[in-house]
């Protein structure tokens, strides 16, 4: 048996006052492409902490959140009265025309899918011409694809989990070389700056120092080596 993904309880706990790390990043890496939002997506949108932050940074602009999850849905809108949050699917998003959103942003998601193609291809649906979407997670740079499925170990029963499927950058680029709209696009690796201790639940990540003393990311399933991939859209027709 498989389930949906559903991780409310990793998402639903205090309004944090600091933003996490990599939300400040990724806000950087939208301003090295010299874009000034005035609006934004947010495309798994959870609590709504990364949308929290963004409205913070960018107060002009207008922000949006979709998420699957009915319950993160509603408790993003108790929270953040100042950003609209809406129930949907990363892949179909009809409820936005295209031609939309100067920043587009998928962060931890698209592993969760069994194929990465209509999610992106809805990113780049929406967002403007001459904007950018902003995809971070896994990405192999081996040319090998994998659909990966776990279960806590303490139950054989139990039901398997989605979310660590692993996209080859050869299958990626592939897609996006063939895909109208896209005016060029880049990985960019991402480090964390600081240690994780690893927490009671194994599919939580912690940080490893590796052989030559780098800091890598993993959990219980596997190394987690992220990256943005960053995908600037053409001036389209029509
Ligand atoms: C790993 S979390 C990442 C949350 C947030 N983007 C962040 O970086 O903190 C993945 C999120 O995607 C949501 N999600 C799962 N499937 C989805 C879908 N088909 N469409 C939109 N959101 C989805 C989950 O409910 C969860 O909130």
């Amino acid at each position: 048996m498989r389930t949906q993904y559903k991780r409310t309880s990793v998402y639903n706990g205090a309004d944090q006052s600091e933003p996490k790390f990599m939300f400040v990043w990724l806000c950087e890496q939208l301003d090295t492409l010299g874009i000034s939002p005035s609006n934004i997506l947010d495309v798994g949108s959870a609590a709504g902490d990364f949308l929290k932050y963004a409205k913070k940074r960018y107060p002009a602009a207008h922000c949006d959140g979709v998420e699957y999850d009915i319950d993160l849905v509603n408790l993003a809108k108790q929270r953040h009265l100042d950003i609209s949050f809406h129930q949907g699917d990363a892949n179909n998003m009809a409820l936005f025309p295209g031609n939309s959103f100067d920043a587009v942003f998928l962060t931890g998601v698209h592993s969760i899918f069994d194929d990465f193609r209509p999610a992106f291809s809805e990113c780049i649906r929406v967002a403007k011409d001459n904007g950018a979407v902003f995809v971070t997670g896994l990405f192999n740079p081996y040319p090998l694809d994998a659909r990966i499925h776990w279960r806590y170990a303490d139950n054989l029963e139990s039901a398997w989990h989605p979310g660590y499927n692993l996209f080859s950058k050869q299958s990626v680029s592939t897609f996006l070389n063939g895909l109208g709209g896209v005016k060029h696009f880049f990985f960019k690796a991402f480090t964390l700056p600081f240690d994780l201790l690893p927490q009671d639940d194994p599919v939580r990540s912690w940080t490893e120092q590796d052989d030559s003393g780098e800091r890598t990311l993993r959990n219980g399933i596997m190394p987690l080596n992220l990256e943005l991939l960053v995908i600037q859209v053409e001036k389209r027709g029509g």
